[in-house]
């Protein structure tokens, strides 16, 4: 089997469901025949999700203290939710690191293995990102260490730059960790829903920046 394709029909939940990146993948997973849970805030989103193909469930990973019962039953869980550059330090925490953590904790109650993170360049070394960055890149930073310590099967994913631009489907993923550049988010949600299916990518950290691999092979050279 390519390593793209993912395993039929799984069930995913997306935390963050309303979230650019989210949208995208979303539509590729539905695309490919798998059932996805969006976990979005308000009810005004449920048309954009739906129209992505994606269930919406109304879960606040900030007001919620067990996100237990929104995972329950799935094959696998994404944490693409972010607080965004709008909000202050302590946003960071409750949502970038304590909504990943709580999914953590889900995913395990619940005995769902498959834990893939949207983390950021920058997460390995929160002190270099800078006084501004700091809040938020300690927040993954901590978020990061938590899924690597989970005993799940997780893959951390560090985007450069999100652009809003069109997807290329080619990408350079890494683990050097002080590669830097832009991507797409439709090239992240690609990357994402390769690495869904690509059992080679758990226990990975890698980087991902625009490049001139497709992501599949890309996904596959972990
Ligand atoms: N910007 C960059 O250059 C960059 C680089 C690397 C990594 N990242 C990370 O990439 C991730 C996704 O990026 P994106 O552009 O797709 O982000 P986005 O469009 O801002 O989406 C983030 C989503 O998280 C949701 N969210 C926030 N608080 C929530 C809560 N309490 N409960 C449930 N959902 C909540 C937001 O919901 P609402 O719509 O209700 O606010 C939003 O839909 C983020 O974690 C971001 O930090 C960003």
């Amino acid at each position: 089997m390519p390593p793209s394709d993912s395993v039929p029909g799984m069930d995913v939940v997306i935390a963050g469901g309303h979230g650019k990146i989210a949208l995208h993948l979303e539509r590729l997973l539905a695309d490919a025949g798998h059932r996805v849970s969006a976990l979005i805030r308000s009810r005004d989103q449920d048309s954009d999700v739906r129209e992505a193909g994606a269930e919406p469930v109304i879960c606040d990973i900030e007001q919620e203290t067990d996100l237990s019962h929104y995972v329950s039953g799935a094959d696998a869980v994404v944490f693409a939710a972010g607080a965004g550059p709008g909000s202050g330090p302590e946003r960071k925490k409750t949502v970038d690191r304590d909504g990943a953590l709580k999914l953590v904790d889900a995913a395990r109650r619940t005995g769902v293995r498959r834990y893939v993170i949207v983390s950021s360049i920058g997460a390995d070394d929160p002190a270099g990102g800078g006084e501004q960055m700091r809040p938020y890149l300690e927040a993954k930073a901590e978020a990061d260490r938590g899924v690597a310590e989970s005993g799940l099967d997780w893959t951390i994913v560090r985007p450069g730059s999100l652009t809003d631009d069109p997807g290329t489907g080619q990408v350079t993923v890494t683990t050097d960790m002080s590669a830097r550049g832009r991507v797409p988010r439709e090239d992240v949600a690609r990357v994402l829903a390769a690495v869904l299916g690509n059992p080679g990518s758990i226990g990975k950290t890698f980087v991902l920046i625009g490049g001139d691999t497709p992501v599949d092979e890309a996904v596959a050279a972990l």
